[in-house]
């Protein structure tokens, strides 16, 4: 499973890609917005420069021919962008129309099997499940990337699932198990997905045991 940053924080998509582990960040107008009052472009234009893989925005418009315009401008900002479009009928007509210029489509805010079957079928590069949003109203957000991943093998088509709306590590965990083929994480979680107090105490014994024959050798 690809590890994505859910982000548009510099400082922390150049960690997780100095550890070698991140390929790909998402953003959202939500995201965006965390960071202060940016200058959208040029913010998502430097995260393309730092990250190997593909970065996800969203438009804002409602309507296809308003995304569309969108789409076409952004794509232009650089070769790694994927659009984020949500899972609308407006937007099932937008990812036919941008797949059929070879734009990415991150086919976003989907929620149901169904949104998912119409996402691919519009020739969606990504398919985004939102798993906490899904958890937050009693539904089981991971059975929907679960189903959505086992319908894209059945059937071998090339989109792919990321997990997204990831809340916590077991998420991840879970994310793998159904077999999505990203996840896409907030920063604390891509950190909490390495802890383990056996891991730090182990690290510890290790050090203290070398320290202690070091010291009755001398
Ligand atoms: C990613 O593509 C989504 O925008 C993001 O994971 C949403 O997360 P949230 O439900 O925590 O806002």
């Amino acid at each position: 499973m690809k590890i994505f940053l859910d982000t548009a924080n510099i400082e922390h998509i150049r960690h997780g890609v100095r550890l070698g582990v991140v390929t790909g960040v998402t953003t959202n107008p939500t995201i965006i917005s965390r960071e202060g009052k940016v200058d959208y472009q040029k913010r998502v234009k430097e995260i393309c420069s730092i990250v190997p893989g593909p970065v996800s925005t969203e438009v804002l418009s409602q309507d296809s021919k308003g995304m569309v315009a969108e789409a076409r401008e952004m794509a232009r900002w650089a070769e790694n962008i994927v659009i984020k479009i949500p899972a609308s009928l407006e937007g099932v007509e937008t990812t036919s129309v941008l797949a059929g210029e070879n734009i990415k489509v991150n086919f976003t805010l989907c929620f149901t099997l169904n949104q998912a079957v119409l996402g691919a079928a519009a020739g969606a590069a990504f398919i985004s499940p939102f798993v906490g949003r899904l958890d937050d109203i009693g539904e089981d957000g991971m059975e929907v990337v679960a189903d959505i991943v086992e319908y894209l093998d059945y059937y071998r088509l090339p989109a792919q699932v990321i997990a997204a709306s990831i809340r916590h590590s077991q998420h991840c965990l879970m994310a793998a198990r159904a077999g999505a083929h990203v996840a896409t994480v907030p920063y604390e979680v891509l950190l909490g997905m390495m802890r383990h107090p056996l891991t730090d105490s182990g690290i510890k014994r290790f050090q203290d045991d070398w320290k202690r024959m070091m010291a009755e050798e001398g």
